[in-house]
């Protein structure tokens, strides 16, 4: 555990707080309506780098990886009202210096509006966009379509 003023970060899978990680993400631009069970899929298969202040998560990087070859940094949020102290700096600081993400080939991630942020931390545009290709669920979290009722 790392410590900065009254901040501790962590990344032990115990120490992550799935419901108030799903209080944030439920209400996020990315993943509106996500369901609780989903959240806490993707935590366990994730390495989770939280913020805690007074024993309350309030921020998350999460990082998909194989830990050797490749990872996709995702779900990255300070709650509101610790925004602006460094705490974003703080999680891509550990996340740089992980053990289990060094050396790796390639690091992605897709944001909106923190194109910033992230290239303070060495991202850069993709090189070659034309060589991505994705599979995007149009309606994600989108309530499931309700059943005919006339069969
Ligand atoms: C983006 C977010 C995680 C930043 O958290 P934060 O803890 O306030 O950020 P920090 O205090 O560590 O800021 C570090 C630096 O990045 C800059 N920065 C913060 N947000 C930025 C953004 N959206 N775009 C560009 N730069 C940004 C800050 O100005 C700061 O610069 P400084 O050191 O010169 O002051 C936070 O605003 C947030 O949760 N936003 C809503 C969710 C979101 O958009 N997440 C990103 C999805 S990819």
């Amino acid at each position: 555990m790392n410590c900065r003023d009254d901040y501790t970060l962590s990344t032990e899978p115990e120490a992550q707080q799935p419901e108030r990680i799903h209080a944030y993400l439920a209400r996020s631009y990315w993943a509106s309506g996500i369901p609780l069970e989903t959240v806490r899929r993707s935590l366990a298969g994730s390495l989770c780098f939280g913020v805690f202040h007074a024993g309350l998560q309030v921020a998350l990087a999460r990082v998909v990886s194989d830990r050797a070859t490749f990872a996709y940094l995702c779900d990255v949020y300070v709650l509101e009202e610790h925004r602006g102290r460094g705490l974003a700096a703080w999680m891509l600081e550990a996340i740089a210096a992980h053990p289990e993400l060094q050396g790796l080939r390639r690091f992605i991630l897709a944001t909106r509006d923190a194109h910033g942020l992230y290239a303070r931390h060495g991202f850069e545009p993709l090189s070659r966009p034309q060589a991505f290709m994705e599979i995007l669920a149009k309606a994600s979290y989108a309530a499931p379509a309700q059943p005919d009722p006339k069969g």
